[in-house]
């Protein structure tokens, strides 16, 4: 994958607008006080890196090599493999919880699910999926809805083509339709225009 030859600014880039998040993320996590956790499209693993600083057993899974090289600089370097997140390896029920930012809004809607049904098979029974990502509705700062359109028509092409989609569609709750999960709660971010989704796996 090609897209992400910006890997190497990436994180300096995001960092005003996703630290707080991040720890959002932390926060739940430690909550919860998962045994185990997936990133599925980690990125450049800087979710993973906070996680496992704070002592949390972290994975990550992720298709652009660039990205993944940026996730093993620094001084803690989580365990991250090159794959589809939509084909994993990994066995049934591996991990207490799994989860995504940021990465199903860019896709087609068959390949967002199909990367969430894989989520939830290697999950174990009773854990946890944790999505993360846009969210427009109502209360949504008009603002942070026009930031972050301007930022996926510059993204362009096919990945501004998803955003569009995903936003008409509705997002995480509608991807999830008929998948054997149910909602444990909701964390608004990003003034409302972000959502962090959780839910229970029930199969
Ligand atoms: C917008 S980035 C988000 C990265 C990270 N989750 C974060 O919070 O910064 C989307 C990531 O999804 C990855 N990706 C896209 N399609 C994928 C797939 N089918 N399997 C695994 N990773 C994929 C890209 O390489 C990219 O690193």
């Amino acid at each position: 994958m090609a897209e992400y030859s910006i890997a190497p600014f990436y994180d300096l880039l995001l960092y005003p607008f996703v630290h707080s998040l991040r720890l959002k993320l932390l926060q739940l996590c430690l909550e919860q006080n998962y045994s185990s956790i997936l990133d599925v499209c980690c990125g450049t693993g800087q979710q993973l890196k906070i996680l496992g600083k704070h002592g949390f057993e972290v994975y990550g899974v992720d298709l652009s090599e660039e990205m993944l090289r940026v996730s093993q600089k620094g001084p803690y370097a989580p365990e991250c493999l090159l794959q589809d997140a939509s084909a994993m390896s990994f066995s049934s029920d591996s991990f207490a919880a799994s989860m995504t930012t940021f990465a199903l809004h860019e896709k087609p809607k068959e390949i967002a699910q199909a990367i969430i049904s894989e989520m939830i098979r290697v999950v174990q029974p009773g854990g946890h999926l944790i999505m993360t990502d846009f969210h427009f509705h109502n209360a949504s700062s008009r603002y942070s809805k026009s930031l972050i359109r301007a930022i996926e028509w510059t993204a362009g092409g096919e990945h501004y083509r998803n955003f569009k989609d995903y936003i008409s569609l509705g997002g995480v709750p509608q991807l999830i339709e008929g998948l054997p999960l149910v909602p444990v709660k909701t964390i608004a971010a990003g003034l409302n225009s972000i959502g962090i989704f959780v839910y229970e796996v029930t199969n």
